[in-house]
């Protein structure tokens, strides 16, 4: 499978891909509008539309760093490849990098989307705030640059900036988002939505959900009528509780034979999309 998105994302959902991709076929809605409200590395979105499944994207993420990265990739193509071919990947520029994302990098979207990306690409599993590859000495196995591919990091952007045209992004929050967006979009719409994890969400992202966030997202996505809608979560009673009314099946996100039970997530369906049968969904 080709990896479109220049991101690691913690919890990112590029595993998925091949049952979307299988989702959208049996449910007739190739072609379709596919919005993210919770896009982070945006692995499903771009993997639907560069390979032909979606003709737009919607993808947005409340994470201003994250917007910066995807709105450079969208609108300072050429500036940010120079800047990713030109930067050495050194402990010192590092340092730097972190320092921008604290600062907000003096409110240019380049210099903070070039920061995510740097950061993205040498901090232990993508994390933002985690420390860097190979630690402060670099006497890991592994060392800084140890994900910092520049051509092919650098290909994959010029890729996805040629789609540009088929591409929304936003940064908004998803409920907000949700509610201007709602009855705009046309009934051949697929909304998939991957919130921040109902135990795990507060290690993983600056952005985390209280309880409370997690009802009033159910209350929009319950909203929605003349589109489908599809969305994973951990496996937890709260949240099977919340929409319990709607189709749900467990899958294993890391999904490999004789592994069954590890990683067990939960998917929900519209009440007018089919799930279909993979060796994922337990
Ligand atoms: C589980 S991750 C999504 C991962 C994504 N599906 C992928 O494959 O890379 C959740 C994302 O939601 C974002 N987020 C958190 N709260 C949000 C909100 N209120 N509105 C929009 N995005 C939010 C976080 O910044 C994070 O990127």
């Amino acid at each position: 499978m080709a990896f479109y998105s220049p991101l690691r994302y913690p919890g990112g959902k590029g595993k998925l891909i091949p049952y979307i991709k299988q989702l959208i076929q049996e449910n007739s809605l190739l072609d379709c509008t596919y919005v993210e409200p919770y896009a982070g590395g945006a692995s499903v979105a771009l993997s639907l539309l560069l390979d032909g499944y979606a003709s737009e994207i919607i993808i947005n993420d409340i994470d201003h760093s994250i917007f910066a990265f995807w709105h450079s990739v969208l609108n300072e193509t050429e500036e940010l490849c120079e800047l990713i071919q030109k930067t050495p990947v050194t402990l010192k520029v590092w340092k730097r990098q972190k320092k921008k994302q604290q600062s907000g990098a003096g409110g240019s979207l380049l210099e903070l989307g070039f920061s995510t990306f740097f950061l993205n690409r040498t901090n232990h599993s993508g994390i933002l705030r985690a420390g860097v590859i190979g630690g402060y000495k670099q006497e890991g196995k592994w060392k800084i640059d140890a994900r910092y591919n520049k051509e092919n990091l650098i290909d994959r952007i010029k890729r996805i900036s040629r789609y540009k045209n088929q591409i929304r992004l936003y940064n908004s929050d998803a409920s907000v988002l949700m509610n201007s967006l709602r009855n705009t979009l046309p009934k051949n719409t697929l909304f998939y939505f991957d919130p921040p994890y109902y135990v795990k969400g507060k290690e993983l992202y600056l952005n985390h959900y209280s309880e409370m966030d997690h009802k009033k997202i159910s209350d929009d996505i319950k909203k929605i009528i003349t589109q489908k809608w599809l969305l994973t979560y951990d496996n937890v009673e709260p949240i099977k509780k919340l929409y319990s009314r709607y189709g749900q099946r467990i899958y294993n996100l890391h999904y490999s034979a004789g592994k069954a039970g590890i990683g067990q997530e939960l998917m929900v369906f519209s009440d007018n999309l089919s799930s279909v049968e993979t060796p994922m969904l337990a």
